[in-house]
């Protein structure tokens, strides 16, 4: 934890039907397929951890609750603490604050989207950097080709904010709203004074807005050097699978392996990385946690 500041909660938002992925998705939650060499929900999931997160909420859907519980199980691996809650019908990513309201308490918290991958440089000390100046809510943007895929953020002159348009058919900007944001705890409150929108979904865009009108939205861009990709079609899926193996045979440093992230925070001993390494060994995955677990490990995801 940052000294002097509450704990940051985390929840991951994996309770999509993956309808653009069908038939793939037909037989397994989309967040839990591979990207590379691990599940899809891993990256997002070391993203919360680079931030400091400790504590984690994972949404999902009736159906598929076990098999994410055989994935991440309560965390312990991780030294981490992972709950999960049913979201019962698609009602939009907001609902995640309903949800998670008991959860959220009086404490900031984190949402990350189970389909998002981020991958930059420094990316660890932008994260304590936004958690720290968060006031209400902090989004993060990134230029894309076509903004009309995504919730799209414009800002004036001086850098604020201006405008926040959900898929917009003539986008303002070519700046993507990520799926990763910060709130503070009353975003419980905000999550439940919004709309449904035309399509009967509570929009996390329009949480956003509420913030933003109360001049309590800050926007943290993530510029070209960086990588966010999202892994909802069969191409992005593809791509994504593709960039992460080119990074990692050339690095030799895994993106998102969660316990060398936890290992590097000093949240699990020797002993329990021993453990995960012997129910992963004869894989890649484990040689890997070998490597971390001897000193020669790549030292964590851009720090
Ligand atoms: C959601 C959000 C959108 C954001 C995107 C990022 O869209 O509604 O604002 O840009 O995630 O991945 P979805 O992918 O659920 O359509």
């Amino acid at each position: 934890m940052l000294a002097g500041m509450r704990p940051l909660r985390g929840i991951v938002m994996a309770a999509g039907t993956g309808s653009r992925l069908a038939p793939v998705t037909l037989g397994v939650s989309k967040h839990l397929l591979p990207v590379y060499d691990k599940p899809m929900v891993f990256y997002p999931l070391s993203v919360l951890m680079l931030a400091g997160v400790r504590d984690v909420l994972l949404i999902t859907t009736k159906d598929d609750l076990p098999a994410y519980q055989r994935v991440l199980g309560q965390g312990d691996h991780l030294g981490m603490d992972i709950r999960y809650a049913i979201q019962q019908q698609p009602g939009g990513i907001a609902e995640a604050f309903h949800i998670g309201r008991d959860f959220i308490g009086s404490d900031p918290v984190s949402l990350v989207l189970g389909d998002n991958i981020f991958y930059g440089h420094a990316f660890t000390p932008m994260l304590q950097k936004a958690r720290a100046t968060n006031t209400g809510a902090t989004l993060f943007a990134h230029a894309v080709h076509d903004p009309r895929r995504f919730g799209v953020v414009s800002f004036d002159a001086d850098g604020a904010v201006q405008g926040l348009v959900e898929k917009p058919q003539n986008p303002a900007s070519q700046y993507a709203v990520t799926g990763l944001y910060f709130f503070s705890a009353d975003v419980v409150d905000v999550a439940v004074s919004i709309a449904p929108s035309a399509r009967g979904e509570r929009e996390i865009i329009d949480v956003l807005e509420v913030y933003r009108q109360q001049g309590r939205l800050q926007a943290q861009l993530l510029g070209r050097g960086f990588t966010w990709l999202d892994a909802g079609t069969p191409d992005s899926l593809l791509e994504a699978s593709m960039f992460v193996q080119a990074v990692e045979h050339r690095q030799g440093m895994k993106i998102a392996c969660l316990e060398e992230i936890a290992w590097n925070a000093g949240w699990i001993n020797a002993q329990t990385l021993l453990t995960r390494l012997d129910q992963l060994r004869g894989t890649p995955y484990g040689r890997y946690l070998d490597c971390v677990l001897n000193g020669q490990g790549g030292g964590g995801q851009s720090t």
